[in-house]
């Protein structure tokens, strides 16, 4: 699979499009993506730490429909982000000029990185396991960020509940499926990945509860065996089994 089957399968379905029935483009459907958003994925903003960047230069990778580039704008970074896809990039301005934020956006191969800055965090959320050379993007990221900065990313983990599931053909589909290219990676694989990088945390979580049809119609409703798990049974699932590897490194 090369680089253009994964623009053009994201081309035609921008991530997390349809977390709103609203008109793309107005605050009405911005505000309901990132509700569902950060409703689904809450880890995110402890992961993303939004309000630890104010005044910082910040560049996202794959920056999507700009969910996380507009919570890293209203708190205050200075905000660069990139994606393959020009359609993401047109809503992401679009998204950034209704809400009257300051940021910059290109399109933009993360394996073929051109920026003349430095930055003080490159974030990249679900990206660089759909990308065909995740070593050359890695490269590329190492050396666009200032000695001791940050490189937060997230990446599918192999070891997990959903994985188990893709094998065995039990997998509801989601963001993913039919999706060219979507890898999957081990804690050891992440080191090895990111061996030019120090104090590597990796933080596993992340089980999708919600039964997908009526998901769709934004209504959350739990499969029987998640709605009858217990809390603290269902969090060790997600610590030991979740989908996401939140992994913190620095330069
Ligand atoms: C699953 S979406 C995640 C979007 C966003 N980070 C989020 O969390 O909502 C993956 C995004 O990565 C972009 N992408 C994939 N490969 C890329 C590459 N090599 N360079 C830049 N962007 C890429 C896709 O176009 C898509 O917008």
């Amino acid at each position: 699979m090369s680089i253009e089957d994964v623009r053009n399968f994201w081309e035609r379905r921008p991530c997390n499009i349809r977390h709103s029935d609203k008109v793309v483009g107005t605050i009405e459907y911005f505000k309901e993506v990132s509700l569902k958003k950060y409703f689904v994925e809450p880890h995110i903003l402890d992961f993303a730490d939004f309000k630890n960047w104010t005044g910082q230069n910040v560049l996202e990778i794959g920056c999507g429909i700009g969910t996380a580039a507009q919570s890293f704008a209203e708190n205050g970074a200075i905000y660069r982000g990139i994606d393959i896809s020009p359609t993401a990039i047109d809503i992401c301005m679009d998204r950034f000029k209704v809400l009257n934020l300051s940021g910059h956006f290109e399109v933009q191969n993360c394996e073929d990185l051109k920026v003349q800055q430095k930055y003080d965090l490159v974030y990249s959320f679900g990206v660089l396991h759909h990308t065909p050379d995740i070593t050359k993007a890695v490269a590329n990221i190492y050396s666009i960020l200032k000695p001791g900065a940050i490189f937060k990313l997230m990446l599918y983990a192999k070891n997990s509940w959903k994985n188990m599931c893709i094998e065995e053909g039990l997998d509801q589909p989601e963001a993913q499926s039919h999706c060219p290219i979507a890898n999957t990676y081990t804690h050891g694989d992440v080191y090895m990945l990111l061996k030019d990088f120090h104090e590597i945390d990796i933080v596993q979580t992340h089980v999708f509860p919600y039964k997908i049809e009526p998901y769709k119609r934004h209504e959350y409703v739990k499969h029987e065996y998640f709605e009858y798990m217990p809390p603290n049974v269902f969090s060790c699932l997600e610590k030991n089994l979740g989908w996401h590897l939140c992994i913190t490194c620095k330069k």
